[in-house]
Formats: C-alpha cells, structure tokens, sequence
C-alpha cells in the first residue's frame, strides 16, 4: 500500500518542477496569452501582459523579474492598447511575432530582416527579446531584437544611435504619463551629421544638446563620468553611431529611462 503515496508524491514534485523552471524561449507552437510570461534564464526579465499605474489597458512588454515594484523596460504595443486580457502573442513561422486582440487582429507585430526557417524567440538575461534560427546563438544573425527598437528606455548594452548601412535608428521617446506608454514629447535622438552628438527634443524643438563625444565623454554632460556601476563607450565607425553602457556587475538593475518631464533619468 506504499504505492499510492510514492505516486502522488512524484506527482507533486513533478509540478513544483514545472513552476520553478519557466521557460525563456517561445515557439510557434506555444503562444503566450495574457497571464502567462516567460522568464529570461537568470530570472532577470519577464515578459507578458501588464496594466501600467491606474490603466486598465493591457500591454505586452519586458519587466524586471525579481522586483515586486512593476518596472517595465520595453513595451511592444504602447500605440495600440488592448482594452481586455484577451489578447495573445504569437511567433509565426516566417519569424514575427504579431499581437492578436479579441477579434484576432493583428493590434501589434514585429519585423524581420531576413526569412525565417525555424524561428524562436529568447529573452536574454541582459532584457533583450531575440528572434533568431533555434540554436544559432550568433547575435548578429537574429532576425529581430527588441534593443533594435527601444521605447523610453535605455538598457545596458541597448544601443542609442544608428546603423549608417540601413539607416535603423535607435532613439528614445518618453511615455505620454506613468499610465500611459504612448510616446510622448520628449525625444532623445542622435544628430549624426559632423561631429555627432544627442540632443533632448520636446516635440521637435531641440531643449538640449550633449555636444560631440570628446574621447572621455559629452562635452556638455559632466555628469556623465567613470563611476562603479556601470561602463560606457561612443562608437562612430562607417557602420555605425552609438552610445552604449555596459554593466560592471551583472546583478545591479540599471536603466536609463527619457522620462515625460524631459529629465533622462538612471535608476
Ligand atoms: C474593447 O473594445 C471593443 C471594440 O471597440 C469593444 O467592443 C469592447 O466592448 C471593449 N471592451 C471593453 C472591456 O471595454
Ligand atoms: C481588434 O482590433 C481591430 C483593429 O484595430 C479593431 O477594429 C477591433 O475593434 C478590435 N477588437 C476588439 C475586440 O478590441
Ligand atoms: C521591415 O523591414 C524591411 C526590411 O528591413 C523594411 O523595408 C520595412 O520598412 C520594415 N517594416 C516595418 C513596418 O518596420
Ligand atoms: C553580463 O551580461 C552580458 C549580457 O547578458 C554578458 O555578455 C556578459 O558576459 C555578462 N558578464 C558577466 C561578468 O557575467
Ligand atoms: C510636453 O508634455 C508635458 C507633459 O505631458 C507638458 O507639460 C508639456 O507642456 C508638453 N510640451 C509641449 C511643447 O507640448
Ligand atoms: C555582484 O553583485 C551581487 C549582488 O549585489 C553580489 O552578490 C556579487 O558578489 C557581485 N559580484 C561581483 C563579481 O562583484
């Protein structure tokens, strides 16, 4: 008679396996509904559907996933709100991902630079979301990564700048308020003609300049210098403009986010 115990003990540890080990990486099989999330492998990021602040829209997006205090870092449909938790995120066999609504309409969907065989989708553990081929673990061969497409935020090793061969650009746009992902009018974008720099824009009125990279840093940011959280490097060669800040320590949770009232603060 000890059978029946031993079975429903494997049982149980069978699904307390199950919700300790969330998966990473979505395929097109497997799409993900609201409420459902996948997890980054060092349990860093999450992505799913959330509310910001007092809105009862849903959003999918990129969260940090060992803090209670909800802190989205990317945000994939902020123009296009889901008023209910019906929607869906799938990968579909070309490599995009599309947001579905109730009625299935595609309300969201990626893009790809190249035709897909076997795609997946992976969250790194740095926060970026990744199309790529399953098992090509080369970045430079992914298809799609949402730090090519950031929104208000800035992650370490996201870059802010552009690709000189296709002309991707990779600028920030604030939020429109705490409750409200849709962009804002504070833009921080790279001016690449001459000697580049960034500039703040509110609406398209420049409010502020960085002035051009001096070798150490911004002419016009002293505030911006060696500190120990984090390092960081401007890049101007004939493929690309970039400003890029790399962590020193893995574990620390930094960002630097556009924020509406035009100031770029780093938490
Ligand atoms: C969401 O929007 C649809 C289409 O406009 C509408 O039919 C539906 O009632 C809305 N749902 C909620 C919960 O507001
Ligand atoms: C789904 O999105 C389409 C296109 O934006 C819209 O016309 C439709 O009302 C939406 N359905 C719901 C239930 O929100
Ligand atoms: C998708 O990518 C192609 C090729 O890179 C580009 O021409 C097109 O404009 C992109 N579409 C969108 C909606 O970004
Ligand atoms: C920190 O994370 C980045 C991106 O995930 C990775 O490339 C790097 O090797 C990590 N560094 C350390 C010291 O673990
Ligand atoms: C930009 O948005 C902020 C906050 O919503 C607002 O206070 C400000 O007046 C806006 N600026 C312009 C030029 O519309
Ligand atoms: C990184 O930070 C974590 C958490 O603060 C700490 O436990 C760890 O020792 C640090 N690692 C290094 C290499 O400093």
């Amino acid at each position: 008679m000890e059978c029946i115990p031993m079975l429903a003990f494997c049982f149980i540890s069978f699904l307390i396996v199950r919700v300790a080990t969330p998966t990473d990486t979505m395929h097109t099989t497997q799409p993900i509904r609201d409420g459902d999330s996948i997890v980054s492998a060092g349990g860093t990021y999450k992505l799913g559907f959330f509310s910001p602040g007092k809105s009862r829209n849903r959003y999918l997006g990129i969260w940090y996933g060992k803090i209670s205090a909800l802190t989205p870092v990317w945000v994939a449909n902020r123009e296009t709100p889901l008023n209910d938790s019906s929607g869906v995120v799938r990968l579909t066999n070309q490599g995009l991902l599309v947001l579905l609504n109730r009625s299935g309409s595609i309300i969201w969907s990626s893009n790809t630079s190249a035709p897909a065989g076997n795609p997946v989708a992976k969250l790194l553990d740095s926060g970026n979301l990744v199309v790529k081929e399953e098992g090509d673990n080369n970045p430079e061969n992914s298809l799609w990564q949402s730090f090519e497409h950031p929104g208000n935020t800035l992650l370490p090793g996201s870059k802010l700048g552009r690709n000189r061969i296709t002309g991707m650009d990779w600028h920030l746009t604030s939020w429109r308020s705490p409750d409200d992902p849709s962009s804002g009018n504070i833009s921080i974008i790279l001016i690449p003609c001459g000697y580049p720099e960034y500039a703040w824009l509110e609406d398209s009125n420049v409010k502020y300049r960085t002035g051009p990279w001096n070798g150490l840093g911004f002419s016009g940011l002293p505030r911006l210098k060696p500190n120990p959280i984090y390092t960081f490097e401007f890049v101007f060669n004939d493929k690309e403009i970039f400003f890029r800040e790399t962590l020193i320590n893995n574990s620390t949770l930094w960002r630097a986010v556009a924020s509406q009232n035009g100031d770029f603060c780093r938490n």
